[in-house]
């Protein structure tokens, strides 16, 4: 199967994505500076490109930049006075990533904050209260639980949330399971469910990335 979701994922990539859009660049050189081949594919990118341009996005959070491809994608979508905000907690993995957002040209729009999320948070939080109106999870997924609180008080009425990883094969549908990754995605939906400021629904996707999903949800 997986060689026919690849397959079905380059048909995509070749008709969908115009020259313009490729950021190949960005994925060489993450390859080159040795970081985890774990960013969002390219039409999961251009997916996260376009619900931020439908949702008029000014204000984007996202946590876990790792090389900024995904960032890159988002900041795209920004109008000129736009911002965001990317948290990452290795700083090599920053360096890396504010290289490439320098060659995208969005040096002035995308700023990596460097630390745990958990502990940059609270002062993104300070300045920051009620603004965002889009939200990217995709860092360490036992914290999945942890970011979602946080994202409900970043989060302007009307914002999106879109969290990463949330299949995982379909390990996320076994109760039994002990890896703390997939109980973190098992908790935070569960915390989804008992919280009446999110809506929220889920996508399993196949592709280049092989099996696995997200969360989109909606802060009333
Ligand atoms: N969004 C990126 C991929 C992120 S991979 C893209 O699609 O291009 C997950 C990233 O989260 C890694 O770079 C990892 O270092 C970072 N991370 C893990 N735990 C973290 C934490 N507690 N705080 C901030 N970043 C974290
Ligand atoms: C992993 C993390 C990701 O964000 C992802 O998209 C794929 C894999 C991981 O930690 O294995
Ligand atoms: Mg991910």
């Amino acid at each position: 199967m997986e060689n026919k979701w690849s397959g079905v994922d380059r048909l995509f990539l070749n008709s969908l994505l115009t020259n313009d859009e490729n950021l190949d660049y960005v994925l060489e050189a993450n390859r080159a500076a040795g970081l985890p081949q774990i960013d969002v594919s390219p039409l999961q990118g251009k997916l996260l490109h376009l619900l931020a341009k439908v949702k008029g996005a000014k204000r984007i959070l996202e946590i876990g930049t790792l090389g900024g491809y995904s960032t890159i994608w988002l900041g795209k979508a920004l109008p000129a006075d736009g911002k965001l905000y990317s948290l990452e907690a290795h700083p090599y993995f920053a360096e890396v990533a504010r290289d490439n957002i320098a060659r995208a040209g969005l040096q002035d729009k995308a700023d990596v904050i460097i630390g745990n999320a958990l502990d940059t948070l609270p002062s993104l939080l300070e300045q920051n209260r009620n603004i965002f109106d889009f939200i990217f999870l995709d860092a360490d997924k036992p914290s999945y639980p942890d970011y979602l609180k946080w994202s409900i008080k970043l989060a302007a009425p009307g914002a999106i949330i879109i969290a990463d990883n949330v299949v995982r094969e379909g390990e996320v549908a076994n109760p039994q399971s002990t890896d703390e990754r997939v109980q973190g995605i098992q908790q935070f939906l569960q915390l989804i469910a008992n919280e009446p400021r999110i809506d929220a629904t889920a996508v399993q996707t196949v592709g280049s990335k092989g099996y696995d999903g997200f969360v989109l949800a909606y802060v009333k």
